[in-house]
């Protein structure tokens, strides 16, 4: 594989990284090799390859090249070694849980995960004598407390979905590696490589939702596991090849890799939007609370500084009169469409306590920081004055008189 944008910077390599044109009969655009299996020139060369001992791809659900490509690329944003790619977010991060824990194991999670990753934990790997366990991983001291001979992994999201709630990567790995055999996992879906590079701090397996930001536009399903070379070969000869089957089409793999390509470009302008929205929506009277990582009233506001580059393109915020009036704001929207997902170009908005974390019951939303009233809103790459237009109109629709006491985003982060 051609590598010689290795020391390019970030929007180089994600438009270069692994590909010479002239290589493929001077094609710009990598080609998408459709083939689910591949000739050998010899039953040798075949056994060899099933045996480990000969490179080569021999059949889709374990490699191919167009996934390979990808999969360079991704290692390299991500500064890992390497990538293996799946057919879904949720796709990569059950692989990578049935890869690494057995029976017997504790993993330890942060309080606040997406719905489906909850859900997994709870009604999957949970179900199978491993023992799940949540932690404010905010409070060192109470991840020292919970950590056991038994611990074999600690997954967390930063930015977690939807609170936004922010996990201290280089804190949280200084202390997993204390001990041996713990591998800890984050969810960089909010972030992308070009915000933070969980590798970078210590982590040992960064994970995707590429769905999201880094596909860009809605149109696939995709999923990234991003590690060492050892890791990876395990969770691809495993969790991907035997335990979850959940390959990702060579074709998804090119549009996701047409994604990359305006990967920053896109960061920047959803961080700029959100930014503008989020201070919007604190100014405005109707609000009870807002959490943006580029708010100065962030709780994290420091941390948030310190570990991503730009605040990201997703606000969670709540209405006074809760999500009777959510509803009202989501429902009198124009631009924003109704819709879950995230980090497309259209901007969406949707309720998770009814939506994306329904996975949840009440009382669980309560203990895990999701108030019932939550908006989620993913600012997309319209103008940022017909957005600030839209939201404004929207909310317009929801002043009355305060309902409830004031509330501040160190509330609802608790
Ligand atoms: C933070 C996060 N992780 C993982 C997933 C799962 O990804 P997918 O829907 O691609 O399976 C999602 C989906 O919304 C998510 O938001």
């Amino acid at each position: 594989m051609n590598n010689k944008h290795s020391a390019s910077g970030f929007s180089t390599r994600a438009i270069h990284h692994g590909y010479d044109p002239k290589d493929h009969h001077g094609a710009l655009v990598p080609p998408i090799y459709l083939s689910a299996t591949f000739a050998f020139p010899t039953a040798e060369y075949g056994a060899a390859c099933f045996a480990g001992e000969a490179s080569g791809h021999f059949y889709t659900r374990i490699s191919n090249p167009t996934l390979a490509l990808l999969e360079s690329r991704m290692a390299s944003l991500e500064n890992g070694e390497a990538a293996v790619a799946f057919s879904s977010g949720m796709g990569a991060i059950a692989a990578t849980f049935w890869t690494l824990l057995r029976p017997g194991d504790e993993i330890i999670v942060s309080q606040t995960l997406y719905g489906c990753t909850f859900a997994l934990l709870h009604h999957g790997i949970g179900e199978f004598g491993i023992q799940v366990r949540h932690v404010d991983l905010t409070d060192l001291a109470a991840l020292q407390a919970a950590l056991s001979p038994a611990t074999r992994m600690i997954y967390c999201e930063t930015p977690a979905n939807p609170n936004l709630r922010l996990i201290d990567i280089a804190a949280v790995a200084e202390l997993a590696h204390r001990q041996p055999n713990i591998t800890l996992v984050v969810d960089n879906t909010y972030c992308t490589p070009y915000l933070q590079r969980p590798l970078e701090l210590g982590a040992d397996v960064v994970v995707h939702s590429a769905t999201k930001y880094l596909s860009g536009h809605g149109d696939i399903t995709a999923g990234i596991a991003v590690s060492s070379h050892a890791l990876a070969q395990r969770i691809r000869l495993q969790g991907l090849k035997d335990l979850t089957g959940a390959v990702m089409s060579p074709q998804d793999a090119s549009l996701l890799m047409r994604g990359l390509k305006t990967l920053a470009l896109r960061m920047d302008r959803h961080c700029s939007s959100a930014q503008a929205v989020a201070e919007a929506l604190q100014a405005h009277p109707a609000v009870q609370w807002v959490t943006y990582p580029g708010l100065r009233s962030f709780p994290q506001y420091e941390l948030a500084n310190r570990q991503m580059k730009l605040p990201g393109g997703m606000i969670a915020f709540e209405l006074k009169g809760g999500i009777e009036m959510g509803r009202r704001f989501m429902n009198a929207l124009r631009l924003f469409t109704r819709a879950v997902s995230l980090g497309d170009a259209e901007s969406l908005a949707q309720h998770p306590a009814s939506m994306t974390h329904s996975t949840y019951t009440p009382e669980e939303r309560a203990q895990h920081g999701i108030s019932e009233g939550l908006v989620r809103l993913s600012v997309g790459l319209e103008d940022v004055a017909d957005l600030l237009a839209d939201v404004h109109q929207a909310l317009a629709k929801c002043s009355r008189p305060s309902v409830r006491p004031a509330a501040t985003a160190a509330h609802v982060l608790r």
